[in-house]
C-alpha cells in the first residue's frame, strides 16, 4: 500500500506545488526506481504537472509519475490506496473563502464545492499532511484554520514546512514564525526551505531541484530537500499504517 502524504493550506502561494514536486524528485532519487513515487494533483492550476511537463519538453528525465487527478474524480481518489506505487504525494489546491467564515464553525472550511469534495477524499486518504507556512506572517490564520479546524479535527498526522525563507533578511522572521507555530503548539518539521531563485525559476527552466545547474546555491537549495526527505522518511516509519 503507498503512503500517501498530501501538501494542504488553505493559502494559495505558499509552496505546495514547489514542495510536492521537488520532494517527490528526491524521493525518487534516493530510491532509485521511477515506479515507487508518484505524484497526483488535485489542483485545478495542476502547477505541479505543468512543472513536470517543462522538464520533459527541457529533453529532463521526471523520475515519477504524475497524475493530473482534476476535481471531478472523487470515486478514483478514494482508491488512491489501492494504487501501485510506495510514496504518493498529493499537490492541492488553496481553498481560501470568498467571504469571511474562518470563525464560523458551522461553516465547513473546505467548502461544499468540487475542489472542497477533493480535497475531503484526498484527506480521507491520506496517511500524513505537510503544511507549507511563508515566515513572513500574512499567512498565519489561514494556516491555523487549517491545522485546527481540518486537520486536527480529523486526527491526521501532519507537520508544517516553513517555506521560502531567505537568510538575506536576518534570522527575525524565521524565529517569528517558529515560536508562533511553538506557542500553538503545532507539529513542525525541523527542515525549513529556504528562498532560492533556482526554486522559483525551476519550472521556467524545466528543472527540478535534482538537476539544477551545479553551483554552491544549487547545492544548498537541493539540500534543504534532501533534509525534507529524511524527515519525511522518519515520519512515514512512524504514520504508516496507523490510520
Ligand atoms: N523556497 C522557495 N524559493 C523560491 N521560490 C519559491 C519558494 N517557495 C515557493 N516559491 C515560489 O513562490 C510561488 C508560489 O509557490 P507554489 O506555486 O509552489 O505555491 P502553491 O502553494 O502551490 O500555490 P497555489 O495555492 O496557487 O497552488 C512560485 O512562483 C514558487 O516558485
Ligand atoms: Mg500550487
Amino acid at each position: 500500500m503507498p503512503y500517501i502524504t498530501a501538501l494542504l493550506n488553505r493559502k494559495g502561494g505558499v509552496g505546495k506545488s514547489l514542495i510536492t514536486v521537488n520532494l517527490a524528485a528526491v524521493i525518487a532519487e534516493i530510491v532509485g526506481d521511477d515506479q515507487a513515487v508518484a505524484v497526483v494533483s488535485i489542483d485545478p492550476q495542476a502547477t505541479s504537472v505543468e512543472h513536470a511537463e517543462k522538464v520533459r519538453q527541457a529533453g529532463r528525465d521526471v523520475p515519477f509519475r504524475v497524475v493530473n487527478a482534476k476535481s471531478q474524480n472523487v470515486d478514483q481518489l478514494r482508491k488512491l490506496r489501492r494504487a501501485k506505487a510506495d510514496i504518493i504525494i498529493v499537490d492541492t489546491p488553496g481553498f481560501m473563502p470568498l467571504k469571511g467564515d474562518d470563525d464560523d464553525e458551522s461553516i465547513d472550511p473546505l467548502g461544499d464545492g468540487t475542489t472542497g469534495d477533493a480535497l475531503r477524499a484526498i484527506l480521507d486518504v491520506a496517511d500524513d499532511v505537510i503544511v507549507p507556512l511563508e515566515a513572513e506572517g500574512s499567512a498565519f490564520t489561514p494556516t491555523k484554520v487549517t491545522i485546527e479546524r481540518v486537520l486536527i479535527p480529523r486526527q491526521i498526522p501532519y507537520g508544517v514546512v516553513i517555506n521560502n525563507w531567505d537568510p538575506r533578511d536576518g534570522t527575525a522572521d524565521l524565529e517569528r514564525t517558529q515560536s508562533l507555530v511553538n506557542r500553538r503548539g503545532w507539529e513542525v518539521y525541523n527542515s525549513t526551505i529556504r528562498h532560492y531563485k533556482q526554486h522559483t525559476r525551476g519550472i521556467t527552466n524545466g528543472r527540478f531541484c535534482t538537476q539544477y545547474e551545479s553551483n554552491h546555491a544549487s547545492t544548498k537549495a537541493k539540500q534543504d530537500f534532501v533534509s525534507l526527505a529524511l524527515e519525511h522518511q522518519l515520519r512515514r516509519q512512524k504514520y504508516a499504517g496507523s490510520r
